[in-house]
């Protein structure tokens, strides 16, 4: 069995006193049966590492570069990122796919500079609402997703893959179960032709996850946890969602 994994995702939210109360609050909630990450803002990553040291609660990163050093202004490398203990780092996402420009190599090879380093990146996936309509889900995520499997090989068996259709991100309009156990059931399929181990790989959907969904979305034979926007920033709610896929 796989077990769940549940990454919060805090996107550029946050202050040192709003993070001290998040944290305090998920502690009290925990400890749950599933693997809990956070993902804060860059700048908080250090207090929030010396905050979570000794519990069971991981953290990650939001994104890094896909070099290891040199003249790249506002840049932070995995390698840095690792020197302070970090877990996960978060590649891809939609927003800086769409926001940032960046394409399926430049994700694929930020993947690669994380697991260089003994990050475990989490590779998002998902494809757009037109996209969609016009009947190209499979297309895109299979594309997005062969970019990665190339340039790691056979070690796309230590990254974590979130599905995370770009309608579904803070739109409160999640994809319905089946929807998304469908993508996920595609994407192990084509993990499974690249690696033997496809099958203990953990494939996240993430898009308006929220208590009273959770659960459902976390019972489909595929989906193994969730990546987490809106609803990481209550305590409350995270902690549901945790408890949801224990
Ligand atoms: P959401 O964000 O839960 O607020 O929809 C998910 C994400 O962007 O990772």
């Amino acid at each position: 069995m796989r077990r769940k994994l549940v990454v919060g995702n805090w996107k550029m939210n946050g202050s040192r006193l709003a993070n001290a109360e998040l944290l305090a609050g998920l502690e009290e909630a925990g400890p749950f049966d599933a693997d809990v990450a956070v993902c804060p803002p860059l700048v908080y990553l250090s207090e929030v590492a010396l905050s979570l040291q000794g519990k069971r609660t991981a953290w990650g990163a939001q994104d890094c570069s896909a070099r290891d050093s040199g003249a790249y202004t506002g840049e932070v490398s995995a390698a840095m990122l690792a020197e302070f203990g970090c877990k996960y780092v978060i590649v891809g996402h939609s927003e800086r796919r769409a926001l940032h420009a960046e394409s399926d190599q430049l994700v694929a090879d930020k993947a690669k500079a994380a697991l260089a380093h003994h990050l475990t990146p989490i590779v998002c996936v998902g494809e757009t609402l037109a996209e969609r309509e016009a009947g190209q889900t499979d297309v895109v995520v299979k594309r997005q997703m062969s970019a990665v499997i190339h340039t790691l090989g056979h070690c796309i068996s230590q990254i974590v893959v979130a599905y995370e259709p770009v309608w579904a991100i803070g739109t409160g309009k999640t994809a319905t179960p089946e929807q998304a156990q469908a993508v996920h059931a595609l994407l192990r399929t084509q993990l499974h032709a690249a690696t033997p181990k496809s099958e203990e790989m953990q494939i996240l959907y993430g898009g308006s996850v929220k208590p009273d969904n959770a659960a459902t979305l976390f019972s489909q034979p595929d989906i193994d946890g969730g990546l987490i926007g809106g609803a990481s920033l209550k305590a409350a709610d995270f902690a549901a969602i945790c408890r949801a896929a224990a």
